[in-house]
This record gives C-alpha cells, structure tokens and sequence, in this order.
C-alpha cells in the first residue's frame, strides 16, 4: 500500500517538495535526502526536523513511524499541510548544512537545553566532559558554609557555566564573554535557567584575559573552551565553517594558542593557591597546551585528561601553593644563633 502524498503549497512562494503524509516514510525520504547532503545523522536530523515542525517531542516521531501512523497523529491542531510546509523548509536549510541545532532554535548540553542561533558557538558534547572535571573538583571543594567561586572563559552561550550552576549547589559562578552577539545569547540562557531552576550565573562582556580583576586569588576552579583553532586548520564541515563565529574558532597566533595563552595567564591570576585550572583544546594540541601551561608558570600536576571517546582534549593543572621554607629541624645548627 503507498502513503498519501501531500502536495506542495500553491501559495507560490512556499516549499516545492511534495512529502509523504506516512511518518515512517517521511522520516525515510527526508533521511535520504540529508545524507545526500553529507550529513553525518540524516536519521535523527530527520525526526528532529519533523518534530520542531510538528511542535511534538521526538520520540512521538519514533514511535508514530514504527507504528505506521500518518503525520496528522501527531498534532491534529495543526494541518498536515502547514507542518510538512513547515518540515520542506527545515530540509532545505538543513541540506543547505545549517546547523540543526539553529533550526530547532536549540542544543543539549548536559542537562541542559540551551537557546543558541546564528552568532554564537553551538555547545558540543565533547565539551561536557570538561565541565564535568569543573564539577567534580567544585563539588569536592569544602568551603565551610559558602560554595565554591567557578569562572567559566569564553562562555559562547553560557554552557559550562550554566552546567556547573546547576550541578554543584551553592556555587558562585561567574561567566566571561568578548562578543556582543554570544553574549547576547548567554544572557538569555542565564535568565532563562534562572527562572527554571534558581540557579544564579554572574555574567559579564568582556575580555577573558582581563576580565574578573575583583576575584584575583580567590577562585576554586577555573574552566574554558576558548577558540584555539591554528590559522591553516579551516573546518571541513560547513556547519562550523559557515556558521560557528570565526571569534570562537581561531585563537590566533600560529600555533592557534595566542587566546588560549592569555586566559591561562588569567587562571593563573585569578585562581587560589591549590585550585584547577581546566581549558579545553583540539585533540592535536594535548602536548603544546601542556607545554603553553608550563611556560606561563605558576602551575603544577599539569596533565593531559581525555574527552569521553578517549582523545586528550582538555589540560588539566593545578595553581600552585606557594613554596615556603620549611622550619628548621629541632637541634639543627642553622637553628643556633651564633
Ligand atoms: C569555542 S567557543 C566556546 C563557547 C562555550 N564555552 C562552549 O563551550 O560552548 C569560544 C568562545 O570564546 C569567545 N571569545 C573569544 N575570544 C575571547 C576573549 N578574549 N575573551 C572572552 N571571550 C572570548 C568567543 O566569542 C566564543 O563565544
């Protein structure tokens, strides 16, 4: 038995793509189509396409396609017609390699969903394990009665900040972003998860390499991803290329550390003696960040620590406690006056 096919709009201007009405072949014929397109999920970009376009949660996607069911069992509010116009237009730009993430107008993160759109960093999964080292370490810092102090530079849309914020209770964490429009971006999740949960981001514009001056010694853990990539490496994937900010890409310099460089000399400002420093780099820089690390000084234990696939993705090192001449031994002679 074929499905129906529902034709394209005769408004003119609308899509021209004539989709199934039958959800498992409409989520078919769209997968096709995106992986065509060089998309590395054309499955999952396809459901989550047809749900925003549906206004319903994914898995009723996944279960209407099992089930054989047609699009109008998805939301009968709507018109089949005006979510499948709705669905054509998502496939074109999403063939077109927008990232999925603007389509749907968001990306997890954690536990989080966060709002992101053209002009900031789309958050990555690889990034949740840096902030879970962030968290792990605040979550074992004792501070008598008062949280732990956490600065998260370079915040794009307020990721690491806001997953902290939201994991370790009591925490004070403050967030740094240079650019106008990512910072646009992180002041709406901030207030969004504020009003969601409770949970309290200091944010502020600015740059990460001078930022915070008023917390200089006496932070816990500082954490980034800040932009690190070289000037020779261009994105292959059009998603990044096109669409991530060239200000969160490329940290300048020939070797791409110059930003990284100078948030690391922030840490080292702002961070109490004994407390983490944790930034994030491409998997190729595990030996330059820890060298970058070292050279700024004032570090100890520093290590290299895997993303969750087993790469060396972030540097981890601890602020050093400063050296102090150790007392004399009872009975030693450079203990006698003369
Ligand atoms: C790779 S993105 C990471 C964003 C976010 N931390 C995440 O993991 O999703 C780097 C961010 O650093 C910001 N940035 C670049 N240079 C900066 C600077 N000097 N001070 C503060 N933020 C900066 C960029 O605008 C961008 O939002």
């Amino acid at each position: 038995m074929t499905s129906p096919v529902v034709p394209p709009s005769s408004s003119g201007d609308g899509p021209t793509h004539a989709l199934p009405d039958d959800v498992s072949r409409l989520v078919r014929e769209a997968a096709a189509r995106l992986g065509r397109a060089g998309i590395d999920t054309p499955r999952v970009d396809a459901e989550l396409l047809l749900a925003h376009a549906a206004g319903v949660p994914r898995e009723r996607v996944v279960s209407a396609a099992v089930m054989g069911r047609p699009v109008s069992s998805l939301l009968p509010a709507r018109t089949v017609r005006a979510v499948l116009d709705e669905l054509a237009r998502l496939l074109d730009a999403r063939a077109e390699r927008v990232p999925l993430q603007h389509l749907v107008g968001t990306a997890p993160f954690r536990h989080l969903d966060l709002v992101v759109g053209p002009g900031v960093f789309v958050p990555r999964p690889e990034t949740e394990q840096v902030a879970q080292v962030a968290i792990d370490e605040a979550l074992g810092v004792a501070r008598g009665s008062e949280g732990p102090v956490v600065v998260d530079l370079c915040t794009g849309s307020g990721a690491i900040a806001l997953a902290v914020a939201t994991e370790v209770p009591g925490a004070r964490v403050h967030a740094v972003e240079l650019d106008r429009d990512a910072h646009a971006w992180a002041e709406r999740n901030v207030t969004r998860t504020r009003e969601a949960s409770g949970a309290v981001v200091h944010l502020v514009r600015g740059d990460a390499r001078t930022a915070l001056a008023e917390l200089d010694g006496s932070c816990d853990v500082v954490v980034s991803n800040p932009p690190y990539v070289p000037p020779d490496a261009v994105p292959r994937d059009p998603e990044v290329a096109l669409h991530d900010p060239q200000v969160a890409l490329y940290g300048l310099g020939e070797d791409g550390l110059e930003v990284p460089r100078g948030v690391t000399r922030a840490a080292a400002r702002l961070l109490a003696p004994g407390g983490l420093y944790v930034m994030e780099h491409a998997e190729v820089q595990a030996r330059s960040a820890r060298d970058m690390v070292a050279a700024v000084g004032g570090f100890e234990d520093i290590r290299t620590a895997d993303d969750l696939t087993g790469r060396p993705r972030m540097v981890v090192a601890r602020r050093a406690r400063p050296t102090s001449e150790p007392d004399p031994a009872p009975g030693d002679p450079s203990d006698m006056e003369d």
